[in-house]
């Protein structure tokens, strides 16, 4: 028999993505591209520091990846995650550290992007104003949008140096979850690459052990902590690797 992530009848499963599930959709990701991007530093255009210095230069970044991203398709990994949750519906939690929305356009909803996502844009003051929804490209210093209050509209995304987004809610799924699946993610950016220690690192008082795996090509930076690590592609093997009891 071929090895499976088994999930029970009450289990609850917190998912963890990465840069990875989306490769085979043909999105880069980061580090497989020796820190470039596109020919982009990532101190130059994912930093505070670098908003400040070229606001053109950022937004000129994120509209390239706004048009690259509207041209992918979600691939079987995202399409097997949204599956997963239409049969076990809110016992999956999904907390992905991408900011492409692939994962909502193969059906994901309960879903949290902690590091923010490329087609909402908001008010760089934090005025009060919502998020939007933006697919727009701004090329130009004169086209970056100014918000009511009159500060510049900036990308929706958790930079360098910033708070992941939503991590009280986070931090809710990891300590009661039963299962933790990590796919496609090299473990060098915390804290996601901390919540595998977290989850097996809880209080176990009356609780389970939690049962930690990773998928991905390669062994990511905190490979020893999982319980098991499934090497390949995720587009390839996570449709074939979840059973449910
Ligand atoms: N399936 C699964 N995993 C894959 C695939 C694939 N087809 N192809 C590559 N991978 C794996 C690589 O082996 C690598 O471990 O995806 C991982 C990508 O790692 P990173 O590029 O470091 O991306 P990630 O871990 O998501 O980066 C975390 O860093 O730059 C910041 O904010 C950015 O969210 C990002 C964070
Ligand atoms: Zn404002």
């Amino acid at each position: 028999m071929n090895a499976t992530i088994q999930i029970g009848p009450a289990d609850r499963v917190f998912v963890l993505t990465g840069a990875g599930i989306s490769a085979e959709s043909g999105i880069p990701t980061f580090r497989d591209s020796d820190g470039l991007w596109s020919g982009y530093r990532i101190e130059e255009v994912a930093t505070p520091e670098a908003w400040e210095a070229d606001h053109e230069r950022v937004w000129q970044f994120y509209s390239m990846r706004r048009h690259d991203a509207q041209l992918c398709q979600p691939n079987p990994a995202h399409y097997a995650l949204a599956a997963l949750e239409s049969q076990i519906g809110d016992r999956l939690f999904v907390c992905t550290q991408n900011v492409d929305d692939l994962q909502e356009r193969a059906g994901s909803l309960n879903l949290v992007h902690m590091h923010g996502e490329l087609f909402k844009s908001r008010c760089e003051a934090d005025c009060g104003e919502l998020v939007f929804v933006d697919r727009n490209s701004y090329e130009s210093a004169a086209q970056i949008p100014t918000c009511a209050c009159g500060a510049r509209i900036r990308p929706h995304i958790v930079w360098f140096g910033e708070y992941p987004l939503e991590m009280d809610r986070v931090m809710r799924e990891i300590d009661r979850c039963d299962v933790m699946i990590v796919i496609g993610t090299s473990g060098n950016v915390h804290p996601a690459a901390s919540f595998v220690h977290w989850a097996s690192g809880r209080n176990q008082a009356g609780m389970q052990k939690v049962r930690t795996y990773y998928v991905g090509p390669e062994r990511p930076l905190n490979a020893g902590a999982f319980t098991e690590v499934f090497l390949g592609k995720a587009g390839e093997i996570l449709p074939g690797l979840i059973a449910l009891e």
